[in-house]
């Protein structure tokens, strides 16, 4: 039986893997759950999964989460703080680890994961962009088997047979990204988009944020920077694609000229059942794609004037040291503030582009370094939201 910590439970991606884990009662249990602040919903899902710990990122609401799993008659542990979320991400408690808490405030407990040694299926996608060489270094150090929880990256690790990939063979990767729901909108078109208009995604349903991050593109640059350190690839040979259809999660070219992709429907629960039973395959209450009735799967080049955030990100890759810091912590704070209804959509990457040209190298070397060019990035992306609302 594995004992698997959700971090982030009460997510999309969370969702998603409760979904998976719950059909699997013989294979695997959850043991612990997180959440950053809404406590009835941890509790309803603890109710639901029965895991050992519960725990509430935002320590003010520890008596909340305390006295509501109390009030169900559950025996779960009630924890409350960043710190009992790594301690319990790194314990006994867990042999697997769902990294899906959404943002940089995953890193601390997916470093300590990596540390522990566990199996970490990482959808936070965020920690790698802001500590890709710190976390891998970790992983390899101490054994922790990173199995990517991202479709596109998802796509290359099964392609690539789980191995790392020798970079002799391969060519290219090539992320297919769906395009999102401003797919083939021009900049004039996207001045005065809604936050409600982003979140609408044509074929995924996610959380806010990265929704947000699909419209503007910035999702796919995140998951440039992400491949690049997962697989040890240069940015030069990571290209990006649109497919429309989202069937095609991604390709590995091999220097034969043979192309290798993975196939499924958009679904989370394909990629996490895959992480969790991974060399084995087991349900994930998804079916495969009836390409019969999908037709037609087609591919075009991303626009990258009109979405201008993909090619923040390879400028970030050839920046090196902390510009991913930078990069990540910039994009937070303006999707949060488009999300807040306080700046409009084509200011995102103008947010972005302003704090990266001015940005202090703070350097890679350790987490210290890495944290402080993220704090400096939000001050100086914070400023510029003010200046624009
Ligand atoms: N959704 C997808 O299909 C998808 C696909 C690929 C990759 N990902 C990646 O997976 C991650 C999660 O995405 P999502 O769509 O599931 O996000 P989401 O629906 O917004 O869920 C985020 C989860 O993280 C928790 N959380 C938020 N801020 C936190 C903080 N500061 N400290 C601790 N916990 C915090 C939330 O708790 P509360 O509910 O209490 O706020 C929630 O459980 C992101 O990195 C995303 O890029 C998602």
């Amino acid at each position: 039986m594995k004992r698997v910590a959700v971090l982030g439970a009460t997510g999309s991606i969370g969702a998603s893997a409760l979904d998976v884990i719950a059909r699997h009662p013989d294979r695997y249990a959850a043991s612990v759950l997180s959440a950053h602040g809404r406590v009835d919903e941890l509790v309803a899902l603890c109710a639901r999964h029965r895991p050992q710990h519960a725990v509430i990122a935002q320590p003010q609401h520890h008596a909340a989460l305390r006295e509501g799993l109390a009030a169900a008659g559950l025996a779960t542990q009630a924890h409350a703080g960043g710190e009992a979320l790594a301690a319990l991400a790194g314990s006994d408690a867990c042999d697997t680890v769902i990294a899906a808490i959404v943002g940089a405030a995953g890193i601390a407990s997916t470093l300590a994961a990596a540390r522990a040694g566990k199996r970490l299926l990482l959808a936070n996608k965020e920690s790698v962009v802001l500590a890709g060489e710190l976390l891998l270094r970790a992983c390899r150090q101490h054994g922790a088997e990173l199995i990517p929880i991202d479709s596109e990256h998802n796509a290359i690790f099964q392609c690539l047979r789980g191995a790392p990939a020798d970079l002799t063979q391969v060519s290219r990767l090539i992320l297919t990204a769906s395009g999102g729901p401003f797919l083939n909108r021009s900049r004039g078109e996207l001045a005065a988009v809604t936050a409600e208009q982003a979140c609408n995604h044509p074929n995924w349903k996610m959380g806010r944020k990265i929704s947000v991050d699909s419209a503007t593109l910035m999702n796919k640059g995140l998951e440039v920077i992400e491949a690049h350190w997962l697989f040890g690839m240069p940015a030069a040979r990571i290209d990006v694609l649109v497919h429309p259809q989202s069937i095609v999660h991604s390709l590995v070219e091999h220097v034969d000229g043979s192309v290798l992709a993975q196939m499924g429907r958009p679904d989370m629960r394909t990629t996490l059942a895959c992480g969790l039973a991974w060399p084995e395959r087991v349900a994930s209450g998804v079916a495969a794609p009836d390409l019969g009735t999908i037709g037609a799967l087609t591919f075009q080049a991303p626009d990258r004037t009109t979405f201008a955030c993909l090619d923040l990100a390879y400028a970030a890759i050839k920046a090196g040291g902390s510009a991913g810091a930078t990069l990540n912590a910039a994009n937070e704070v303006a999707v949060a503030a488009f999300l807040a209804g306080r700046i409009g959509f084509l200011d995102i990457p103008a947010i972005i582009r302003a704090t990266l040209d001015a940005a202090e190298d703070l350097g890679a070397a350790d987490l210290g370094s890495l944290l402080a060019a993220d704090a400096s990035a939000r001050r100086a992306a914070t400023a510029r939201v003010e200046a624009r609302a």
